[in-house]
């Protein structure tokens, strides 16, 4: 939002804290009016599996049909890469239905796939704690600062839609278990890494391709170092 003010364009930060809900559809034709784009970053608050799916599906028919009326010209949606290799999750299976919306819907669009954020890490390492284990795979991933996702949303936002899909991904890859074994370690937290190749990430088993980008990824620039280093309390 501040990269498109620093544009010049004219941005409405629209959620449930400014009165605005894809849900209800409370206050979302009056956010809406006059927008030549709309970008959809919203998340669901259960990721149950018949609630998250029912989040998706509802938020993506009612933003849509509001879209039309307004006359929008893009839609821009922020998903989650490898979501096809992800299906054993209730989340990714919404993510899914989410996609296949927006793509059947006569606004042109971007999806834009991004890997996990830094800042998604702590919540990584509490889903598969057990006491003061952490049991997790050595899958590969690529993970990515928000601040660098912000960024390019906003370039697609002002750009053509590519009526496809795009990947975003961080500078390096890195694997799941030393990822979360490096934030905790920075985070002076007393948990322990136990690399397991049986254990799953969230409900799901992957390997390294399930949550790493394909060919062409725009890359982010920030190192997860380089975030931790800096986002850790100073004591
Ligand atoms: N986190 C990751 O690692 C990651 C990686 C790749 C892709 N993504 C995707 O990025 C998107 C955002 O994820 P996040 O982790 O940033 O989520 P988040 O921090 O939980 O933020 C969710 C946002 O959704 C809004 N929201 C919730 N219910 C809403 C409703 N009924 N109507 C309108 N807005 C609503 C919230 O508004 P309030 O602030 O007003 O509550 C909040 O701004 C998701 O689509 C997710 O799949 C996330």
């Amino acid at each position: 939002m501040n990269k498109l003010n620093q544009f010049g364009h004219e941005v409405v930060a629209a959620s449930p804290s400014s009165g605005v809900n894809t849900i209800t559809g409370e206050g979302l034709a009056k956010a809406l009016a006059g927008a030549q784009v709309v970008v959809d970053v919203a998340n669901a608050p259960s990721w149950e599996d018949k609630a998250v799916l029912e989040f998706f599906e509802t938020s993506g028919r009612n933003l849509i049909a509001a879209e039309m009326a307004a006359g929008v010209q893009h839609h821009v949606a922020l998903s989650v890469v490898g979501t096809e290799r992800l299906l054993a999750s209730g989340y990714f299976r919404a993510k899914m239905a989410q996609e296949t919306l927006i793509k059947a819907s006569p606004i042109p669009y971007t999806i834009v796939r991004a890997t996990q954020f830094f800042e998604f890490v702590g919540a990584i390492a509490q889903s598969a704690t057990e006491g003061q284990t952490v049991r997790l795979p050595a899958a590969l991933m690529q993970p990515i600062v928000s601040d660098d996702v912000a960024a390019a949303m906003a370039d697609f936002a002002v750009g053509k839609p590519v009526n496809g899909t795009v990947e975003l991904a961080g500078p390096e890859p890195i694997r799941l278990d030393e990822l979360v074994r490096r934030y905790l370690s920075a985070n002076r937290d007393a948990r322990k890494v136990t690399t397991d190749v049986h254990a799953r990430y969230f409900g799901i088993e992957v390997n390294d391709q399930s949550l790493t980008p394909g060919k062409n990824p725009r890359l982010g620039s920030t190192r997860f170092e380089d975030w931790l280093s800096r986002s850790i309390p100073q004591r």
